[in-house]
């Protein structure tokens, strides 16, 4: 069902062609976003997005960068006010895993996460960052002058063996978000983070896929079971909603309690 909570809003999002970044980029869609939807390699997943928001009755463009490169981080957030005029809200969704035992982590598997999971999320926010910064809102205003979100994950506080590499870029996006949060308030600039749990999606599949795999993950989860894109979906929305307005520098973690230490149950 489509509602206005972000009509007139313009989003990019980040990592679009799958996974917990198209179910947000449908999302702001429904809530009457236009979005600009980033993909990295898939560009079909990105034309499945674009329908999806399309047929919905909201606008979107698909963008193809790798946001670990300043050149294009910058693009993404250009295409924006190219094509739309303006924009509200970044979702630093885009993220890999590369996973290696520590002993035999290579520079290039460690480069490669931190370079979309952290830098990327670094360029992407200091690009929006500055095109929010020209917008005048007061302090007593009930409304921001632009929203980043970050997707992080559980891992920026569970410690996660076989994925230092992960880990440690989770950790820094924790530290990135908050002092972002705490130097650009005072442009009235909102920046918080969405940690999701167990996610339903390509990222993790070989886990869920299997009958004992599912059982792992599900030992892990109090509430019983494994999320799906929507769950996160839907809290992004309200985020970024003027709702949420008096939020920033917040972690959300949307897990089914997975941070909840449940081999203590
Ligand atoms: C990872 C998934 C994993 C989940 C919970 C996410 O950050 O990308 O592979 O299932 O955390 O452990």
């Amino acid at each position: 069902m489509k509602d206005n909570r972000l009509a007139g809003k313009v989003a990019v999002v980040t990592g679009a062609s799958s996974g917990i970044g198209q179910g947000i980029a449908v999302a702001m869609g429904r809530a009457g976003a236009s979005v600009v939807i980033n993909y990295h390699s898939d560009e079909d997943g990105a034309r499945t997005t674009q329908q999806q928001i399309e047929q919905g009755g909201s606008q979107a463009i698909i963008m193809q960068a790798d946001v670990g490169k300043q050149e294009e981080a910058q693009q993404l957030i250009d295409a924006a006010i190219k094509h739309f005029g303006r924009l509200d809200i970044l979702v630093n969704n885009a993220g890999v895993q590369q996973d290696k035992d520590f002993l035999e982590m290579t520079l290039e598997d460690w480069e490669k996460v931190m370079s979309t999971n952290l830098t990327g999320h670094f360029l992407c926010a200091q690009a929006a960052a500055r095109e929010f910064v020209k917008r005048q809102v007061q302090p007593q205003e009930r409304t921001s002058a632009g929203n980043i979100i970050f997707i992080s994950s559980v891992h920026d506080i569970i410690p996660w063996a076989g994925r230092a590499n992960y880990t440690a870029a989770k950790g820094g996006l924790q530290m990135l978000m908050k002092t972002l949060a705490q130097e650009l308030a005072k442009y009235k600039i909102r920046v918080n983070a969405i940690s999701p749990g167990a996610i339903k999606t390509d990222i993790n599949r070989q886990e869920w896929e299997t009958e004992e795999g599912k059982q792992k993950m599900l030992s892990q989860i109090p509430y019983g079971r494994i999320g799906e894109p929507e769950d996160i979906a839907k809290v992004a929305v309200w985020l970024a909603t003027d709702e949420a307005d008096y939020i920033t520098g917040t972690t959300l973690y949307v897990d089914g309690g997975m941070t909840l230490y449940p081999s203590f149950g």
